[in-house]
């Protein structure tokens, strides 16, 4: 485990943490809080992952429901919410006035759920996505979201702290989840860009190696472009596509060619094709002589039902 081991020197002192869950995720979590100074008690259904743990200073549980009495904060990180009914609904009778906050995966409904069961009983409920592998876990940059109840968060944001920068994004607890969806997503559709032009120009016997310099090095931090699609961003909360430097059509055409090159190549083809057919749809709403970014308005609607 790669964390600091040092104790902020602004901080209050660390207070008890109970963690719920030692995965690949919650081991990291838990080290982080025992390496800084917090009293741990951890529990998980294969007691042998603690062992480590304990053998550093963290109590091991005997039930879920001990863990969550331990201490007035309670990180759950298990494998999803069907789980941490399992594993909390025969904990029920110590719930009310314990604190959980819930990092595992899942959707904005499922955390909304999750939160309605806490305050069925009478348990604080913060939900959360941590947004870095478990080796970055209390490291420099590592960002953690919240959502739902501010005045908890704010109470325990020094323990949350510990395991990394609390994002705090609103009181619908649902918004933690759907921010780390939409992250997710731009992160696939990036590194499936990458993953596909290199395979394009592979067929023609190019390395990857040889073609990342061009690709990663020059083409991704000046054309597609953060700082540019940063100063864009407002135009896509007004609706605002001017066409001026270049049209859908344009665009449409471009992603025309990619697919049939795509093809002559003898490569993927799925990829591009559905990138020209969303284009296309942009262009058969009327979207054809504005910009690039009027993909957004297809992008917020679902399909029709087919
Ligand atoms: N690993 C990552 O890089 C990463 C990054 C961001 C978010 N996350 C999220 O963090 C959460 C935990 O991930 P993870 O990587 O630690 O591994 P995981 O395989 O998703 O979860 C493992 C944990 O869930 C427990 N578990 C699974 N089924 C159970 C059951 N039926 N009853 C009781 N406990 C059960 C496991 O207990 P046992 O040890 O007994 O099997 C272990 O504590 C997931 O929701 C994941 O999406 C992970």
């Amino acid at each position: 485990m790669t964390s600091q081991t040092s104790t902020p020197q602004h901080s209050k002192p660390a207070g008890p943490v109970s963690v719920i869950g030692l995965g690949p995720m919650g081991l990291a979590l838990a080290e982080t809080l025992l390496d800084r100074g917090h009293s741990l008690t951890v529990w998980n259904r294969t007691p042998t992952r603690a062992d480590d743990l304990v053998a550093r200073g963290a109590r091991r549980a005997p039930t879920a429901a001990d863990a969550v009495a331990a201490s007035p904060v309670t990180v759950v990180c298990l494998k999803d919410y069907a789980t941490l009914y399992d594993v909390l609904d025969p904990a029920a009778a110590v719930l009310a006035d314990s604190f959980l906050v819930n990092l595992n995966s899942g959707t904005p409904d499922e955390a909304r759920t999750a939160a309605d069961w806490a305050a069925g009983h009478g348990a604080g409920y913060l939900d959360g996505a941590i947004m870095v592998p478990p080796p970055l876990v209390g490291e420099p940059g590592a960002v953690f979201l919240y959502s739902g109840a501010r005045d908890a968060f704010d109470r325990h944001r020094d323990a949350l702290a510990t395991l990394g920068d609390p994002r705090y994004l609103g009181t619908d607890p649902g918004l933690a989840v759907l921010h780390n969806a939409a992250l997710l997503t731009m992160m696939y559709a990036t590194m499936n860009g990458w993953l596909h032009a290199t395979a394009l120009v592979g067929s023609a016997g190019v390395t990857a190696t040889g073609f990342a310099e061009l690709a990663l090095g020059w083409f991704m931090p000046a054309v597609v472009d953060p700082a540019s699609l940063l100063a864009q961003a407002p135009d896509l909360d007004r609706s605002h596509y001017p066409g001026d430097l270049g049209t859908m059509e344009m665009n449409l055409n471009a992603l025309e060619h990619i697919a049939h090159t795509s093809a002559e190549q003898g490569v993927h083809t799925e990829q591009p094709l559905l990138m020209r057919d969303i284009a296309r749809r942009a262009v058969a709403e009327g979207h054809g002589e504005q910009n690039y970014l009027a993909l957004f308005e297809v992008f917020k609607k679902a399909l029709p039902a087919v």
